[in-house]
């Protein structure tokens, strides 16, 4: 007996690259679309749950979702107990050090401001430096230029945010783009509903 999947999706920019993907897995998008405030939207066969992208994770791993999509820097960050089937190639940006232009990183401790401390963290560390972290929730590219710190650890996407702030990117982190990701007992209960879904996505990507 299989029951309505339900899916957990970040609002904002990725949702609006994973509707057209969906589409073209033949995947029903319903009312994912529709400019109203409700969080959850229905479609033939699925639910979908319209969460800010840092939540969706938690809500796959606890089961409250079958089914997340969720960047591979979230993932990183908080490492959630979910399986990874396949990367959905949208979301697609980078993990880098950024800083003023022309200033280099410091060699003794620098301060580091970032959304994602234990990525920044781990990143000093590999690169065998000890780093102050400070951890922020938005608009971090403002920290380089308060002097809060001296360089952030972000996304980059186009590099629009850190060119109209005087910064330069200095040191890729990793690459970053939405994996979709499936709650692991669901992946055995909802077995012979989730595996459709992902065979027509990755029929699509072409993985
Ligand atoms: C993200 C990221 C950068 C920006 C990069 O922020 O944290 O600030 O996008 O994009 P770009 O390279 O295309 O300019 P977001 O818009 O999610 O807002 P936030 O800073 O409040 O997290």
């Amino acid at each position: 007996m299989t029951r309505l999947l339900t899916v957990a999706v970040p609002k904002g920019r990725t949702l609006k690259a994973l509707v057209p993907l969906l589409s073209r897995a033949g995947i029903d998008v319903g009312t994912l679309l529709d400019a109203d405030r409700t969080l959850i939207r229905q479609a033939a066969g699925l639910r979908f749950l319209l969460l800010k992208p840092d939540d969706v994770a938690t809500y796959v791993e606890r089961g409250s979702a079958d089914l997340g999509v969720c960047g591979r820097d979230m993932l990183r960050e908080h490492a959630p107990d979910v399986a990874m089937p396949l990367d959905l190639r949208i979301g697609v940006c980078r993990m880098m050090v950024a800083g003023p232009v022309g200033v280099p990183i410091p060699e003794d401790v620098p301060r580091v401001a970032t959304k994602y401390p234990r990525i920044a963290a781990e990143h000093f560390t590999k690169r065998g430096a000890q780093a102050e972290i400070i951890a922020l929730h938005g608009s971090v590219e403002l920290a380089a230029l308060a002097g809060l710190a001296d360089v952030i650890v972000d996304l980059v996407e186009t590099g629009e945010t850190l060119k109209q702030n005087g910064l330069e990117t200095k040191e890729e982190v990793f690459a970053v783009s939405s994996m979709l990701i499936v709650n692991r007992a669901s992946a055995k209960l909802q077995r012979e509903a989730i595996e459709p879904t992902v065979a027509k996505l990755r029929a699509v990507l072409g993985t």
